[in-house]
């Protein structure tokens, strides 16, 4: 089968490999890929935006799948364009994809079918919000409705910075028309986990657990970024909790979603925090999460294109989906000033001197014009390794990251091992 897979980060390079190990899959290409899936697949110079170019290439390639990493295009309808012209793809319709592109529609959603969530009141004027927000104690969490780029989530731990974030979501209207409406909602409290479940329109499978570390540096200090490591599964996942998970919330919101009148089919990203109460739900994502993914497919034994064309055609129920007991860690390696500006087009040495089983998933890389793999992007590359324990996973990935080489880099040292 030809498979087009739409994205550039490490998310699509992992995709891609792992597609790539599959015996009916004869042709992978990439809109637009980096340097890492060039080895496995062949890149198209489109956009991941660009629906109208793809639809159009997919059709003159003949794909027979094609697999979306990033939300943009799936909230843009990418999905619905494919099927209105008997394309099969990966991924919710535009109509689904909102649980991910409308906090509010998944908040409505959440409480119309007691999913356990963040407590929170919505508000379209931006008068009404002040004078609700007057009344509330902090610390408290403001949220622009729509897709902000990440940006659009404020924990605010004064009254100051909450009346700031309201003010710049909804009177600067800092990102747009997604701060039309906000969640003003209550604070969590605990430990974040991220859990990815294949669902077609009628099931949804056990959820895989992972864990994302954010800011820029150890011990989780600096700015945030994209993502700067993960680890699955987390250390502090019990059987309790992960059944917990997947009866209250993952499974439930499958079925609310098909009892809405819209069904969800693809991968369902559930942002979680496990409060003393148990797991409540953040946040929903429609696809899969990025540096999760390069930690959850390699523990992946089941083929991922039968997985996928399972879910395309909505027999889920009739595959075994089967995960290795391995854990798995990976470290980003980034820029020198990530996440703030950096320079791009450095060459990166090192690949060669690396033991045989470490993966090196790449997001911002090229080839220039000699063939050499160079910098172009704020994360470079995801450096992956799995083993018996946590313990035996992180010294493979450290003792392999070092010998990668490029002016400025830097990553975090503690991936997996912060108690988080
Ligand atoms: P979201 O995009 O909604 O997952 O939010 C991004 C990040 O903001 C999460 O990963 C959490 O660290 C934080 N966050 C979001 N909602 C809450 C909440 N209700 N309580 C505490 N932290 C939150
Ligand atoms: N790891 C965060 C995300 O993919 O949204």
């Amino acid at each position: 089968m030809k498979i087009l897979v739409v994205g550039g980060g490490a998310r699509e390079h992992t995709i891609v490999w792992k597609l790539s190990q599959s015996p009916k899959v004869s042709k992978i290409y990439t809109a637009p890929g980096n340097a890492g899936t060039a080895r496995l697949a062949q890149n198209l110079e489109i956009n991941a935006n660009d629906i109208q170019t793809l639809l159009k290439t997919a059709i003159e390639k003949k794909i027979d799948l094609t697999v979306v990493g990033p939300e943009a295009p799936l909230a843009e309808g990418i999905v619905d364009e494919f099927q209105a012209n008997g394309l099969q793809i990966f991924g919710p319709t535009k109509a689904a994809a909102q649980i991910e592109a409308s906090k509010v529609f998944a908040k409505e959603l959440m409480q119309k079918y007691n999913i356990p969530c963040a407590g929170s009141a919505t508000f379209s004027s931006y008068t009404e919000a002040k004078k609700y927000l007057e009344k509330q104690a902090t610390p408290i969490v403001i949220k622009a409705d729509g897709l902000a780029a990440g940006k659009g989530v404020f924990v605010a731990e004064t009254m100051e910075q909450a009346h700031q974030a309201l003010s710049s979501i909804m009177q600067d209207r800092a990102f747009g028309s997604a701060g039309d409406r906000v969640l003003i909602e209550e604070k969590l409290n605990g430990r974040e986990m991220s859990v990815f479940s294949f669902a077609d329109a009628n099931t949804s499978m056990p959820s895989m657990p992972a864990c994302d570390y954010k800011p820029v540096f150890d011990g989780n200090r600096g700015p945030n970024t994209g993502g700067m490591g993960s680890y699955s599964p987390p250390q502090f996942l019990t059987p309790e909790l992960f059944k917990t998970i997947n009866d209250t919330i993952m499974q439930p919101t499958v079925r609310a979603m098909q009892n809405e009148g819209v069904p969800y089919q693809g991968v369902l990203y559930g942002g979680l925090m496990i409060t003393g109460e148990g797991p409540r739900v953040m946040e929903f994502n429609a696809r899969f999460g990025d540096p999760e993914t390069q930690v959850v497919l390699p523990r992946l034994k089941t083929d991922l294109l039968d997985i996928m064309l399972a879910v395309v055609n909505n027999n889920l129920n009739q595959i075994d989906i089967e995960w290795s007991d391995n854990a798995c860690v990976g470290a980003v390696m980034a820029s020198g000033g990530y996440p703030g500006g950096y320079k791009k087009g450095l060459p990166i040495s090192g690949f060669d001197g690396l033991d045989d089983d470490i993966l090196v998933f790449h997001a911002g890389t090229k080839l220039d014009s000699a063939g050499r793999v160079v910098t172009s992007g704020g994360r470079v590359l995801t450096v992956v390794a799995t083993a018996d324990t946590i313990a035996h996973t992180r010294e493979k990935v450290y003792n392999n990251i070092s010998r990668i080489q490029f002016e400025g880099c830097h990553y975090r040292r503690d991936i997996a091992l912060l108690n988080k």
